[in-house]
């Protein structure tokens, strides 16, 4: 059999290092196309010696994408973005650079494409990520129709931006906010997973064309999640429901710091839930691709440690 080859765009991020391990050890060669390649080297050690190639792209540049795309099998997109820069307008990434891969991909005859969009696409949404993604896949649909589009709720595991940006909080700060009350349920889903579940979508023909929705055993209200979180790490915070208006507030001035802990668009997000299913019509899930999704306790609490008052020498985390 010839090792098929697997451009990844977005896989120096937290699920694209995740999926290159999971694609290396399935054996596939793989190009692996980031902004600056000197920040992936840290990617070649997870497949053998030349089996995981590190070059340049730049998904708003046509040209960098293209040559990105020379010779691959498959193609996987996991290129995303939470918030908007200067440079990095939601529009430009989710709709028009995945309109780009997808549009150059099919061009150059790659078999199987595989898109990483997110529960919460919809162009009705009330937030502009939400309705980036969605016209995004929207796109995707329409230049690559057998495109595979993967939907996760919010995703956790090592270096996750949920439970070790809120359990970093909790070490400083003696409360913590509740975005609206904290009722906005979660699913939250294994970053393992959907690495499994990206593999799937490459290698099974029955995948192809279809929407996955991606979300793990159980559902969790935010505040939830919050108390799980604190338990976990063994410390006891307020926990201060914020008003959405007040945090819109609060997420205008925020969203204008480099790297914002919080924006208006991101409150805009929370006011609708985050699980499998919410839509009218019955979506593919992970018993379709034939995978169990862990549960957070399975996980969570191996790197949460370090957020322990003691670390790992805390007795009751020994
Ligand atoms: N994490 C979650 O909870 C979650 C939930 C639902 C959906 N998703 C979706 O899953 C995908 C991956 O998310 P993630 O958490 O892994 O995000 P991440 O860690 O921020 O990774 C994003 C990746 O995109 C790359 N990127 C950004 N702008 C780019 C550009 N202009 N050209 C080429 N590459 C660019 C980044 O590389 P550089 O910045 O280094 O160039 C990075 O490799 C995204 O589509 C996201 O929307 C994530």
């Amino acid at each position: 059999m010839t090792v098929k080859l697997i451009t990844i765009f977005g896989g120096s991020g937290f699920v694209g290092r995740n999926t290159v391990r999971a694609l290396a050890r399935a054996g596939y060669r793989l190009r692996v196309a980031v902004r600056w390649p000197h920040t992936a080297h840290f990617l070649r050690p997870m497949g053998d010696v030349g089996q995981i190639e590190i070059v340049q792209a730049n998904i708003r540049n046509e040209d960098s994408v293209r040559r990105a795309l020379d010779g691959a099998d498959g193609v996987v997109n996991l290129v995303g973005i939470l918030y908007q820069t200067r440079r990095q307008k939601f529009a430009d990434i989710h709709d028009d650079g995945a309109e780009r891969i997808a549009r150059l991909a099919r061009r150059s005859g790659v078999a199987t494409f595989v898109h990483m969009s997110a529960i919460g696409a919809d162009l009705n949404s009330r937030s502009r990520y939400g309705r980036s993604k969605a016209a995004g896949e929207a796109k995707v649909r329409e230049v690559f129709p057998d495109a595979t589009i993967l939907r996760p709720s919010v995703i956790f595991g090592a270096e996750d931006d949920l439970f070790n940006r809120f359990a970093g909080l909790a070490q400083i700060a003696p409360a913590l906010p509740l975005i609206g009350g904290g009722d906005t349920r979660f699913q939250p889903v294994f970053v393992g997973d959907v690495a499994a579940a990206v593999k799937k979508c490459i290698e099974q023909p029955s995948a192809r064309g279809r929407v996955y929705e991606l979300g793990g055993p159980s559902i969790y209200t935010f505040k939830e999640l919050m108390t799980y979180m604190l338990d976990t790490i063994g410390r006891r915070r307020l926990l201060v429901p914020l008003p959405f208006g007040l945090a819109t507030f609060m997420g205008f001035f925020l969203g204008l710091w480099p790297k914002p802990l919080l924006t208006m668009d991101q409150v805009a997000l929370l006011k609708t839930d985050n699980v499998v299913g919410r839509g009218p019509q019955r979506v593919a899930t992970f018993a379709d691709l034939g995978i169990q999704p862990v549960a957070m306790d399975t996980v969570v609490p191996s790197y949460l440690r370090r957020f322990r008052r003691h670390g790992q020498f805390e007795e009751s985390a020994i």
